[in-house]
């Protein structure tokens, strides 16, 4: 029943009174009928509060009428009629708002979020290069047996040099000019992860299988094969029965596991203070198979990363003994190796984060 034929009846039936119980049933039931139907159209906040006020408002609304001109003047029976209906009409109502609430929420809802729109592409980051090689390093070398250890970036001189049979004075630190920490009371960013050689050794004894991974810093300026901070794998194996064959075993393990069973390997002898003797672990060129190419200047080897049998003056600062224990080190740059295996030729490309790049690596 439309709006203006409610209040119609509800004019008529102010104008009549009420005289029996069909008169108040017939009443009430035309009202609710038509509440019902207007409620049905609620769609939007506007039209919900409309009917509130129409049906509800203390000054005006239908059922403040209903009680003006009904409900007072009524007396006996005809009153009690009249107010059960009216409670009964009012609840309805009460339901009615109620249920009408959660539909204009809907809509609302519905008109905010078009749920049929194709959503937006979140896209997921993959990991960065240099994890992916570190990841598939620690899983060549955890095959086995070396676990993984990890130290400060921040060090003492103590460890990144002197424990290392680096002396105040000693050439070797000129190759690895530093970043000193003002007010740190000497401390220093690392400049390789050896200082975790000792370390772990300081804490644990023999046997020793660990690889380290983690980034490191040097005062270098920054170019295509130099950075002030770069990325190293270093591993150490200390026990009572290691030999230079078993130092080359591994080296050779490693290097096929990495590049494939068909890449050689070449030790080249080197100089590092914490290793005697020190060796530079070459490996035939994966780009031309060791004919020359431009990736090894034309020499048929790469160089891959340092090494040696760990010098016996280190055992010295860690109280192993160097009589019955020895062992083998090596250390390797990650971020040179990702470049030799998937022909990177800027360094930088790894720290500028241009997704361009990255995303070539997913
Ligand atoms: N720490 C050396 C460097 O950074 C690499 C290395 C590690 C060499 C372990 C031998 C043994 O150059």
């Amino acid at each position: 029943m439309p709006t203006d034929a409610i209040e119609k009846t509800a004019l008529r039936f102010e104008s009549l009174g009420v005289s029996s119980a069909a008169d108040a049933d017939t009443l009430f039931e035309t009202l609710s009928a038509a509440a019902r139907t207007e409620a049905a159209q609620i769609r939007v906040p506007e039209s919900l509060e409309a009917f509130r006020v129409k049906w509800l408002g203390r000054r005006d609304g239908i059922c403040s009428r209903v009680t003006e001109n009904w409900l007072k003047p009524a007396t006996g029976d005809a009153k009690k009629l009249i107010g059960a209906g009216l409670n009964r009409l009012r609840a309805q109502l009460e339901a009615l708002i109620e249920a009408a609430k959660s539909s204009v929420a809907d809509v609302e809802f519905g008109q905010a979020i078009d749920l049929s729109l194709p959503g937006i592409e979140r896209p997921v980051g993959t990991s960065h290069l240099i994890r992916q090689t570190y990841e598939e390093l620690e899983r060549i070398f955890m095959a086995i047996g070396f676990s993984v250890v990890e130290g400060p970036e921040m060090e003492t001189p103590y460890y990144n040099f002197e424990a290392l049979n680096i002396p105040e004075h000693h050439p070797a630190r000129d190759s690895m000019d530093t970043f000193y920490i003002e007010g740190s009371g000497g401390h220093l960013l690392r400049t390789h992860t050896s200082p975790m050689q000792i370390r772990t050794m300081e804490k644990q004894q023999p046997p020793v299988r660990i690889i380290v991974p983690g980034k490191v810093y040097r005062r270098d300026n920054p170019d295509a094969t130099h950075g002030f901070i770069f990325h190293q794998l270093e591993g150490l194996a200390v026990d009572y029965d290691i030999t230079f064959c078993e130092f080359r075993g591994v080296v050779d393990y490693f290097v096929r596991a990495l590049l494939g069973p068909k890449v050689k390997t070449r030790l080249r002898p080197s100089y590092f203070p914490f290793t005697e003797p020190s060796a530079e672990v070459d490996v035939s060129c994966h780009i031309c198979g060791g004919s020359g190419c431009r990736t090894c200047k034309f020499s048929g080897w790469i160089e891959l990363f340092g090494s040696g049998m760990v010098n016996p003056a280190v055992y010295g600062f860690v109280g192993y003994d160097p009589e019955r224990l020895s062992g083998f080190a090596f250390g390797m740059g990650v971020d040179r190796l990702a470049m030799l295996r998937y022909g990177i030729t800027d360094l930088q490309a790894f720290f500028q984060n241009d997704m361009r790049f990255l995303r070539q690596f997913p």
